[in-house]
């Protein structure tokens, strides 16, 4: 049986897809994947994203500014973001956050105040955020729960268990990334173990985070079906069931039809 693959956080707008992006979207889609969520990283990102959805009747965008570029989301860009909403392909607002492992990202003050208008304008606009989160927990937990009408996932989870049960708490899904397949480990198979099935998403990242066999090569979506064997080990279900739940959950999550 073929899996009907969602991958609920893609970057194809990456320049590693200039060379032959048509070429694997094609070959995706004729791999099982039903669904793509792309996702801006900048401005524009963003923008690509929302071409992308344009382009192919299987992707959707999430649209915003990663905290990388925190320095940059002023009103005109967050105009620009409430604009490229209007279309109805545009499910999410992301990825957005805060990201304390590089020192050349923005000061952390600058980093909470984007995170915090794009929270604002996910409110305003009834639309689920993409969160990234790189050493920054604390405060990424506290300004989602400033923000209780807005739902989301926390993308590539890197938390501990106890944090993934607090983000289930306030209602969030976590998304599984390629790591899960690696053989070095082991807190992110304790958090998988503690979600439960009805909030596991399944993404790729890519061209990031490739599953083994692929681990550093380019990742395409496709590849879920590693991770959705790995999770699908650990909660003791067959793979086909696994992907299936995750697939309703992203749809569920974005709004989409079951
Ligand atoms: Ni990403």
């Amino acid at each position: 049986m073929e899996l009907k693959i969602f991958d609920s956080h893609a970057h194809y707008d990456d320049e590693s897809f200039d060379e032959d992006r048509d070429k694997v979207i094609e070959e995706i889609r004729n791999e099982g994947v039903i669904g793509v969520l792309n996702c801006g990283s900048s401005i524009e990102g963003a923008r690509a994203s929302f071409e992308l959805s344009k382009k192919y009747d299987f992707f959707y965008a999430a649209v915003g500014v990663h905290p990388e570029y925190a320095d940059k989301v002023n009103d005109e860009v967050l105009k620009e973001i409430e604009d490229m909403t209007s279309f109805h392909k545009v499910k999410a607002i992301g990825e957005i956050g805060l990201d304390y492992y590089w020192e050349s990202n923005p000061p952390k003050e600058v980093q909470k105040e984007a995170f915090r208008k794009q929270m604002n304008l996910a409110r305003k606009l009834n639309l689920p955020v993409v969160i990234h989160d790189r050493d920054a927990h604390k405060d990424t937990l506290d300004i989602l729960k400033e923000f209780k009408e807005v739902n989301g996932v926390v993308h590539c989870f890197s938390g501990s268990p106890e944090f993934a049960k607090e983000c289930l708490k306030i209602g969030y899904y976590i998304g599984f990334t390629g790591v899960v397949t690696f053989k070095n480990a082991k807190k992110i198979l304790e958090v998988a173990k503690e979600v439960p099935l009805n909030r596991i998403l399944l993404e790729t990242d890519c061209p990031y985070m490739a599953p083994t066999p692929y681990r550093g090569k380019r990742n395409q979506s496709n590849y879920i079906k590693y991770m959705a064997e790995k999770i699908a080990e650990i909660k003791e279900i067959s793979i086909e069931d696994l992907n299936n739940q995750a697939t309703q959950n992203i749809k569920r999550l974005l709004n989409m039809e079951l």
